[in-house]
């Protein structure tokens, strides 16, 4: 296992629901260490690019009107393997099938209001931190209690 970072972004939704605080809450509790944070308004021209791979398909329009509606709390997450441990976190893309104890699936209905993103390999991950910090907003830091997290 190596030490990753990862783009994770609360959707529109999870901040409208007051939810903010408990998803970051999970993702503390796992261990995970918070390297960089802003709560943001995500332009048309942004999320077209985010969800570059999705162009062309059904959801791509809507998908973007969504992430666009409202203040969005961009993060980036490190941790030892983070990139699919923060995915299993996060639960199955819709959340009436995601697993209960999952973020989405505990916390969410549908697909088109699933709360929370996660960057899908390391590849998308650069990409993504790429697209919403610039390097010196990434704060690295020694957090206490880290030697109990694993060998
Ligand atoms: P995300 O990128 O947001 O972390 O989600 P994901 O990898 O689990 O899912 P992905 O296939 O990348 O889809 C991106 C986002 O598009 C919306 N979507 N809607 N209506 C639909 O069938 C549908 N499918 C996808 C969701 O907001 C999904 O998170
Ligand atoms: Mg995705």
């Amino acid at each position: 296992m190596t030490v990753e970072r990862t783009f994770i972004m609360l959707k529109p939704d999870a901040i409208q629901r007051g939810l903010a605080g408990e998803i970051v809450s999970r993702l503390e509790k796992k261990g995970f260490k918070l390297v960089a944070a802003k709560l943001m308004r995500v332009s048309r021209e942004l999320a077209e690019e985010h969800y570059q791979e999705h162009r062309g398909k059904g959801f791509f329009e809507p998908t973007v009107g969504y992430i666009t509606s409202s203040p969005v709390l961009a993060m980036v997450w490190e941790g030892k393997n983070i990139i699919a441990l923060a995915r299993t976190l996060m639960g199955a893309t819709n959340p009436a099938q995601a697993d209960p104890g999952s973020i989405r699936g505990g916390l969410g209905m549908d697909v088109s209001r699933n709360l929370i993103h996660g960057s899908d390999g390391a590849e998308s991950a650069a990409r993504e931190i790429g697209l919403y910090f610039a390097p010196e907003e990434i704060v690295g830091y020694e957090k206490a209690g880290e030697e109990w997290l694993g060998e």
